[in-house]
C-alpha cells in the first residue's frame, strides 16, 4: 500500500483526457494535476526548452510528495522523459509506450498512423516504441501543429467549421495511405475525437493514450504493491499556470468544464 498522491502534468488542458481515464480506472487514488497553460504549446519549441519546462513541471508536482508522475503529454514523454528518467528516484510514466503497445495489439496488417505535435514527430519516439515491438510494422507520421491551439482556445464544439476543415486537411495523407490504426499521439487530440472519426474511414481504430496509460499505471501499482488503501474518498486537485480566457467554450463537455472550474492558478519559475 502507498497512500501518496499521483502527479499528472501536461503543457495545458490536454492531460485532462488522461486524468479522465485515471479517475475511471483508479477511483481510489489521489491525483494532482498541473497544466502549464502559461507556456503552452510545448510541441513547437526546441528540445532544450521542452526539457526545461518539463523539469519545472516535475519540480512543482514533487512538492506534494507524489509516489509517481504521469507525463500526460506526448511531447514531454517523447522529448524530455528519456533524459529526466535517468536522474529520477520516483517513476516517471510516459504515455508513448503504453499507446504504442495498444496500437500494435489491435493492428493486423497496418500501417499505423501517428498524429502528434512537431516535437513528438521529430523525436521519433513512437516510431521507436512500435519498432521495438514489431520491426516490420508500417508507420506513417503526421505533425498537426494547429490542433493544440484549437483545443486550448476551446474550438472543440463538434459543429466548429474551422476545426473540421483543419482536421480534414491534416488527415488527408493518412486516409490516402489506408491506415488501419491511428494513435492520437497528443493528449489534446481526444478532445477532437469526433472530428477525427468524421475525417477517417469508419474502420480505422483510434488509440487514446489516456486509456492505454491508465491501464499501465493500474498494473504498475498492483505489481509494486503501491495502491492507496481504501479509506475516505480521494482528493483531486487541479492547478494551472494561467487562467483560461475561454472557459465558456468548454461548457458543453461537462466533465472537462467541471475540472476547469476547480483549477487554481500558480506561478511557475516566475512565469
Ligand atoms: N498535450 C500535449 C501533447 O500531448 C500538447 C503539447 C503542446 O503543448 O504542444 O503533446
Amino acid at each position: 500500500m502507498n497512500n501518496q498522491p499521483i502527479g499528472v502534468f501536461d503543457s495545458g488542458l490536454g492531460g485532462l483526457t488522461v486524468m479522465r481515464e485515471l479517475k475511471r480506472l483508479l477511483p481510489n487514488e489521489e491525483l494532482i494535476y498541473f497544466g502549464d497553460t502559461a507556456r503552452v504549446p510545448y510541441g513547437s519549441r526546441s528540445p532544450e526548452t521542452i526539457l526545461k519546462y518539463v523539469a519545472s513541471d516535475i519540480r512543482f508536482l514533487r512538492q506534494f510528495n507524489v509516489k509517481m508522475i504521469v507525463a500526460a503529454c506526448g511531447t514531454a514523454s517523447s522529448v524530455a522523459l528519456p533524459l529526466l528518467r535517468e536522474e529520477s528516484d520516483i517513476p516517471l510514466i510516459s504515455v508513448v509506450e503504453p499507446a504504442a503497445a495498444a496500437a500494435v495489439r489491435r493492428t493486423h496488417s497496418g500501417p499505423i498512423g501517428i498524429l502528434g505535435t512537431q516535437g513528438t514527430i521529430n523525436s521519433g519516439a513512437f516510431r521507436k516504441a512500435i519498432a521495438a515491438i514489431d520491426p516490420q510494422m508500417g508507420i506513417l507520421q503526421k505533425a498537426c501543429p494547429m490542433f493544440v491551439p484549437l483545443v486550448e482556445n476551446g474550438y472543440i464544439n463538434p459543429e466548429n467549421p474551422v476545426t473540421r476543415l483543419v482536421v480534414r486537411e491534416y488527415l488527408e495523407e493518412l486516409c490516402t495511405a489506408g491506415v488501419e490504426t491511428v494513435i492520437m499521439g497528443c493528449t489534446h487530440y481526444p478532445l477532437l475525437e469526433g472530428f477525427l472519426k468524421e475525417a477517417l474511414p469508419e474502420k480505422v481504430s483510434l488509440v487514446n493514450m489516456g486509456q492505454a496509460t491508465a491501464e499501465y499505471v493500474k498494473t504498475y501499482l498492483i505489481e509494486t504493491d503501491s495502491v492507496r488503501e481504501p479509506q475516505e474518498p480521494p482528493r483531486l486537485r487541479y492547478f494551472w499556470s494561467e487562467q483560461s480566457k475561454n472557459l465558456d467554450m468548454f461548457r458543453f463537455d461537462s466533465e472537462l468544464y467541471d475540472c476547469l472550474n476547480q483549477m487554481q492558478e500558480i506561478e511557475i519559475d516566475g512565469v
